[in-house]
């Protein structure tokens, strides 16, 4: 079993999505870990698709750049053709997985109920989850953003309990994943405080005060510091970003 994460640490992913070969991987963990070899500026996770997590693992072991999933099976073995389970990727050496990113919830047909699953099998196997919520751009205009974000909160939360501690939570709007579209520090403020106001609902205890919550969709190293300079940030789940170690390095320094 994992520690619990500390108190709202400010993490930057890297989300590679279906990027990198294994060995092209391990060249771009290689770089990343030339970058930092004088110490990391806040936690970092590399989150490589599944068949470059032991390529990658192999190049970050024993330093403090930690490695993620970017996905997981609800149960932890069995009949489950092209599945992979939770502890698989904690035997990997994985400490964070993904899960309810926008492209398995709308791409993948994942709805509310399974992410909570994936959530749980996660907490049972050692993982942290990095859940992952966020609105459309219909739901935005529609304004429903309040109440996706709730609903997809309260799905996963209710009933965890103190495990709740042990997760990271990324707003992600769907409107802005992959295109250049960024949202403002305002937005993502705004989004964060429902985040953190839901979790202390369904929670209790103050959960949203000690859960990170990342900013995802279209960061940059040119827009990172303004967004992490906002206090509810507390970090950043990249995509395009992650897959140059210079850029992503300059963003990892941007939270520091
Ligand atoms: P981009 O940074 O490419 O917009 O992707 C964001 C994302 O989906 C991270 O999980």
């Amino acid at each position: 079993m994992s520690a619990p994460w500390p108190r709202r640490p400010r993490l930057v992913a890297g989300n590679w999505k279906m990027n990198r070969t294994a060995a092209d991987g391990a060249a771009l963990a290689r770089e990343l870990t030339a970058l930092s070899a004088a110490g990391l500026p806040c936690a970092v996770a590399l989150c490589p698709p599944f068949t470059a997590l032991e390529s990658v693992g192999a190049v970050l072991r024993g330093g403090a750049t930690h490695l993620g999933a970017q996905n997981l099976h609800p149960e932890s073995k069995g009949a489950f053709t092209g599945e992979v389970s939770g502890p698989m990727l904690a035997a990997l050496g994985c400490r964070f997985v993904i899960v309810g990113h926008s492209e398995r919830r709308h791409g993948m047909g994942e709805d509310d109920a399974t992410v909570a699953r994936k959530a749980r099998a996660a907490l049972r196997d050692g993982l942290t989850p990095i859940v992952c919520v966020g609105e459309t751009l219909a739901e935005r205009e529609a304004d429903k953003t309040t109440e996706v974000l709730v609903r997809q909160v309260w799905a996963v939360y209710e009933g965890l309990g103190a495990d709740s501690r042990r997760t990271v939570v990324a707003y992600e709007p769907v409107w802005a994943i992959g295109t250049g579209r960024v949202a403002t520090p305002d937005q993502a403020r705004d989004a964060h405080r429902v985040i953190r106001a839901t979790l202390d609902r369904v929670v209790g205890d103050h959960a949203g005060e000690a859960i990170a919550i990342l900013y995802g969709g279209s960061v940059t190293d040119k827009n990172a510091v303004a967004l992490f300079a906002e206090n509810e940030v507390d970090g950043a789940l990249v995509g395009g970003a992650s897959l140059e170690a210079a850029s992503f390095w300059r963003i990892c320094a941007a939270a520091r």
